[in-house]
């Protein structure tokens, strides 16, 4: 008898603590879910923007907003010109919700340097346009910035690193949805991360994607692969509609306009041309706004590969023209 009193016992103390527990964790709705990383997450430091302005990072940057951000210095050659340039495409086709309710902001990791007139001059020249906020500040407090956004990466200041394409990341602060993107992936799809999960769908792209623009699914060649991935954020080739003209040149006829070997040893190094000063390659630089085309560190066949490709596509656009000449 007792050991049964015993086990209704310890039942109904069960029983009656169980309603001091919340029994289900509650589903408030997204808008007010407090972000695990909210204010005392991300450090709020001071930072100036590309006019000089005093900002706080998380009081006027990024809360309650959705963010994208990268870090990079103005003298980096290689891999901050590619992200610049795929972040710009993707400024295009958000289009004016850039400003509105999508930010992006890119943060000096070189501030000795990079004064607010140094990154106003970068962003004449990539034409960044409103919306998007160049920043530099102090030193130790943009590492910290870097820490706690898990954009940490060694070397990165003096091109030591091998993880270059890992400096960007996007998200929601109010809903604490953060991931990291790559540089390399099509700016449609950075465009639809920023415009619409991350904004859990509920507004509408307000430029709506153009879907005969985004690649179509067919098996690629190995050099439309890289063209897509490595180039086309800076180049055109052919089809290129007004306003969309890239940062670089558009490259349809390149093949049959330069030399080969020229070609060749500029897709492999364009930094060392520009160097040794090769006279084609300072009047380009010249002509493109003194922006240096990166390294991007192409094999032989990778160079190949592009060239090939690059020959294909201008016979194939090229064919039609030739032929509406002839009688
Ligand atoms: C970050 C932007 C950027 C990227 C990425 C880029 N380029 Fe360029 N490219 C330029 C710029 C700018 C120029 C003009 C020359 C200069 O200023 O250095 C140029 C020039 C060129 C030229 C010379 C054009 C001519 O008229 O002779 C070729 C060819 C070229 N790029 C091919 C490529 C290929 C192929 C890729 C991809 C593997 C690529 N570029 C990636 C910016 C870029």
């Amino acid at each position: 008898m007792s050991g049964t009193w015993r086990i209704l016992l310890v039942l109904s103390l069960f029983a009656a603590s169980i309603p001091f527990w919340p029994l289900q964790p509650q589903q408030p709705n997204a808008a007010q879910t407090a972000s695990p990383w909210g204010a005392d997450y991300f450090p709020n430091i001071p930072l100036l923007t590309q006019d000089g302005e005093k900002v706080y990072f998380f009081d006027d940057l990024i809360k309650d907003k959705v963010v994208a951000i990268n870090f990079i210095f103005t003298g980096c050659s290689d891999s901050c010109p590619v992200e610049t340039a795929r972040l710009r495409q993707v400024q295009k086709i958000l289009g004016d919700r850039v400003g509105q309710d999508i930010f992006f902001y890119s943060i000096s990791i070189d501030p000795f340097n990079d004064t607010p007139a140094t990154l106003k001059r970068y962003a004449e020249k990539f034409g960044i346009g409103p919306g998007w906020t160049l920043l530099t500040g102090e030193p130790a407090e943009i590492e910290q910035l870097r820490r706690s956004l898990g954009l940490y990466i060694e070397g990165l200041e003096n091109g030591r690193s091998k993880d270059h394409n890992l400096s960007l990341i996007i998200g929601n602060q109010a809903s604490g949805r953060w991931m990291k993107a790559s540089p390399f992936e099509s700016p449609y799809i950075l465009a639809d991360r920023l415009g619409n999960s991350l904004h859990n769908w509920k507004q509408a792209i307000a430029k709506p994607l153009d879907y005969a623009q985004a690649p179509e699914i067919r098996p690629l060649s190995s050099g439309e692969q890289l063209f897509r991935t490595r180039c086309s954020s800076c180049h055109t080739l052919g089809n290129s509609e007004p306003g969309q003209r890239g940062i670089g040149p558009d490259l349809l006829g390149v093949t049959r306009q330069r030399d080969a070997e020229w070609l060749a040893r500029w897709l492999k190094e364009p930094d060392q041309m520009l160097a040794q000063k090769d006279p084609l390659a300072m009047l380009l630089y010249e002509q493109y706004n003194r922006l240096a085309m990166p390294n991007l560190r192409l094999s032989d066949g990778e160079v190949g590969a592009l060239m090939r490709y690059m020959e294909e596509e201008t016979a194939r656009l090229q064919a039609p023209l030739a032929d509406k000449g002839s009688p």
